[in-house]
């Protein structure tokens, strides 16, 4: 490997698969992919490296089960851990997930202590505030992906409803990723245009109710394993902001210090991705109805993160 910049992806399950077939696509940088299972990891760089001279992309992907390949990586995405199966909420993965982070927060801290890291691993808010905790890595570097991918889905069902492209809806969906996300309608816009101006008030709350049951939809029509293309892709979108230094601004999960009431731990808020990680939380005034549900969603996360043993 040159002087390309290098991502690395724990986890090479669905959704790491598709992370590194995207990133080597936009030839974002050389990939490492780590996964327990033998032969896994390998297996599915070979695959992409060998379609790369047909996607034109000189960036290479490598597969591998020994973290000492991780080292010097700008970007760590994980994504290990075990998904949903139909009837499971992203809460009972909790247990497991923790475990499995105990030894990727090790191997972060040891490896590759300079990555920014993404956490796509469920439940989110709880796995990402893991991450740090445990690697002990600055929290402006240490981040979860939930907000970008719950916005797209808010953008695409609203996008669907008025009959205009997907690229015109902007949308902030806040909150912890699960049942108690906070859809902003009020900051959904076509182009500017409010969307309340564009669809009736019982058509926003269906879209906000698919939103918040978007990945339960998938699972139950898949039945092995949950969504992994569009959180593959959100999470792509969050290294690339830290990357090229977009200064996007986005929902992730980050660590709060008192923004919007949340004190030392993490939950959706728009923040600003630059070079330097998540550069700022930028604090939106919330009405009455949407602090209620931000507080309802802080305490889910706080609760789960209590019944950690940490
Ligand atoms: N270290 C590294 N990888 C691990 C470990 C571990 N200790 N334990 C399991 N894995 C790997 C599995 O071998 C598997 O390849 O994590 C991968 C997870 O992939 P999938 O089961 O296909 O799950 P995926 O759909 O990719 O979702 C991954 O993201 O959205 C969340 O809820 C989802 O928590 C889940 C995670």
């Amino acid at each position: 490997m040159g002087q390309r910049r290098k991502i690395g992806v724990i986890g090479g399950g669905q959704i790491g698969g598709v992370i590194v077939q995207l990133a080597v696509e936009r030839e974002l940088g050389d990939v490492v992919l780590f996964d327990v299972v033998e032969g896994l990891p390998q297996g599915k760089t070979l695959d992409i490296w060998a379609a790369s001279p047909l996607l034109r992309s000189d960036c290479c992907a490598i597969g591998t089960s020994d973290y000492k390949d991780l080292a010097g990586c700008d970007v760590a995405i994980i994504t290990a851990g075990v998904p949903r199966k139909p009837g499971m909420s992203r809460d009972d993965l909790l247990k497991v997930n923790v475990e499995i982070m105990k030894t990727v927060a090790g191997n972060l801290k040891r490896y590759c202590p300079g990555a920014f890291v993404i956490v796509v691993s469920n439940p989110l808010d709880v796995m990402v505030y893991a991450c740090q905790k445990l690697s002990g890595l600055a929290a402006r570097m240490v981040c979860g992906m939930a907000g970008v991918l719950d916005s797209a889905r808010f953008r695409a069902f609203v996008a669907d409803a008025v009959g205009v492209s997907v690229e015109d809806v902007t949308a902030l969906v806040l909150g912890g990723h699960g049942d108690t996300m906070v859809p902003l309608t009020r900051y959904c816009t076509v182009n500017g245009v409010p969307v309340g101006e564009l669809l009736p008030a019982e058509t926003i709350a269906a879209i906000v109710e698919r939103t918040k049951n978007a990945g339960a939809e998938v699972v139950n029509l898949l039945k092995t394993g949950s969504a992994f293309v569009s959180p593959a892709v959100s999470a792509l979108e969050m290294a690339q902001a830290y990357l090229q230094d977009k200064r996007r601004l986005c929902v992730c999960a980050a660590q709060c210090n008192g923004e919007y009431g949340a004190q030392g731990y993490y939950i959706g808020v728009p923040v600003i991705i630059g070079s330097g990680g998540i550069e700022r939380i930028v604090e939106l005034k919330l009405n009455a109805a949407e602090q209620a549900a931000f507080a309802n969603s802080c305490r889910h996360v706080r609760e789960m993160i209590d019944a950690v043993q940490w």
